[in-house]
C-alpha cells in the first residue's frame, strides 16, 4: 500500500513557453501548444512510508540531491492535499539522455504527481494533476494528456487557471517526430534559468510576450483543421523566434549546435521540395523534426546523413501520464 508506479511520455513544444509571470508559483507568461511523444519514458515509483525520516529520491540508479528538493517541494503540494507527512522513497528512470533538451523535466514531474497521487490515493482529475505538474516544470502540465495539448498562462494569481487540456487525440492525426541527436551532453543553461535571464535582459520579451496569443490561436486552428502547412509555418515561427530572443539576452544564450543549423537548412529543402515536415527545437541542440507519416523514412534518412548528428530516434505521438502498478 502506499505505493504506485507512473509512465509519462516528455512533450514538444510547437507553439513555445519562454518566460514566467510569477516565479514563486511557477506561472508561465505565454501559453503553449504541444505533442505528446511515444517511446521515450519515464517511469517513477513512489512510496510513501511512515518509517522514513525524510525523502529519498533515486534517478537511473543514482542519489541526486538538487533533483530530490525539487521533488520533494512537488510532492509536498500533495501531501498537503492528502492531510499527511509521510516521507516518500522515489525511484525513477528515463529510457532517453536527461537534461540534454528531450524534456525529461515534463515527463518527470508528470509521471512523479500521477504516481504520488495514486500512492496517496487522492484520485485528482487531470486538470488539477496538470496544475501540480507545472509547479515541478511548466511543460509537465502537457505531459498529463496525450496528444496534441494546449496549455494556458491563466489569469489568476494564484495559477489556479493555469492548467492544460487536450486539443486532438494522437489518432485524429498520427505525425511522426523525428528526434536528430547532436550531443549528449547536458546543456549549460536549463530552461528555468535561461527564461528568467531573458526575461531580464532581451530587449525581445515584451515583444514576444505580447504576440504570443496571435500564434496559439494559429496552432490551435492549425490542429482543429489538420492544416499541416500552416502547422508547420507557425511552429517554425515560434521556435525561431524563441530563440531570437534567448540570443538576444545579455549574454547570450546559443542553444544550437553546428549540425542543428544544417538539419534546420535540410527539413526546410525538403519542405521546399514539397514533403509535409517541418522543425523545432527547444532550450538544447537536438532537433525534432515534424513530419506527415509518409514522409517519415525520407526524413530519418535526410538527418542520419548530416555530419554532426550522432543518432536518429523516430517516435509516434504518444499518450498522457499513467499509473501502470499499484
Ligand atoms: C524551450 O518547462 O523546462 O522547452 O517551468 O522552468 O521547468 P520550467 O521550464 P521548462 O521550459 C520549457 C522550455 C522549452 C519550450 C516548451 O517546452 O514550451
Amino acid at each position: 500500500m502506499n505505493r504506485a508506479t507512473a509512465i509519462a511520455h516528455p512533450n514538444i513544444a510547437l507553439i513555445k513557453y519562454w518566460g514566467k509571470r510569477d516565479t514563486a508559483l511557477n506561472l508561465p507568461a505565454v501559453g503553449s501548444i504541444s505533442v505528446t511523444l511515444d517511446e521515450l519514458a519515464t517511469t517513477t515509483q513512489v512510496r510513501f512510508d511512515p518509517e522514513l525520516s525524510a525523502d529519498r529520491f533515486v534517478i537511473d540508479g543514482v542519489n541526486d540531491p538538487l533533483a530530490a528538493a525539487r521533488a520533494s517541494r512537488c510532492i509536498d503540494l500533495l501531501r498537503f492535499r492528502a492531510g499527511t507527512d509521510m516521507h516518500a522513497e522515489i525511484t525513477t528512470g528515463n529510457n532517453f539522455p536527461t537534461g540534454a533538451g528531450l524534456a525529461s523535466s515534463a515527463s518527470g514531474f508528470a509521471a512523479l504527481v500521477v504516481a504520488a497521487d495514486a500512492a496517496l490515493g487522492l484520485g485528482l482529475e487531470s486538470p488539477e494533476l496538470a496544475i501540480l505538474a507545472r509547479r515541478g516544470s511548466g511543460s509537465a502540465a502537457r505531459s498529463i494528456f496525450g496528444g496534441f495539448v494546449e496549455m494556458f498562462h491563466g489569469e489568476a494569481d494564484d495559477g489556479s487557471d493555469c492548467t492544460a487540456q487536450p486539443l486532438l487525440e494522437r489518432e485524429q492525426w498520427p505525425l511522426v517526430v523525428t528526434i536528430a541527436i547532436v550531443s549528449r551532453d547536458r546543456k549549460q543553461v536549463g530552461s528555468t534559468v535561461g527564461m528568467e535571464h531573458s526575461r531580464n535582459t532581451s530587449p525581445y520579451y515584451r515583444d514576444w510576450v505580447d504576440h504570443a496569443h496571435t500564434d496559439l490561436d494559429e496552432g490551435r486552428r492549425a490542429i482543429a483543421e489538420r492544416d499541416f502547412a500552416l502547422l508547420a509555418d507557425v511552429a517554425e515561427f515560434s521556435c525561431l523566434k524563441m530563440h531570437a530572443l534567448a540570443m538576444a539576452s545579455r549574454p547570450g544564450l546559443v542553444y544550437l549546435r553546428g549540425a542543428t543549423i544544417e538539419a534546420m537548412h535540410r527539413v526546410r529543402e525538403l519542405r521546399h521540395d514539397g514533403h509535409g515536415v517541418f522543425f523545432t527545437i527547444d532550450a538544447g541542440p537536438q532537433l525534432k523534426a515534424i513530419s506527415l507519416p509518409d514522409e517519415a523514412a525520407l526524413v530519418a534518412a535526410a538527418l542520419g546523413e548530416i555530419h554532426g548528428v550522432e543518432e536518429v530516434i523516430q517516435v509516434g505521438l504518444g499518450q498522457g501520464a499513467r499509473v501502470v502498478e499499484r
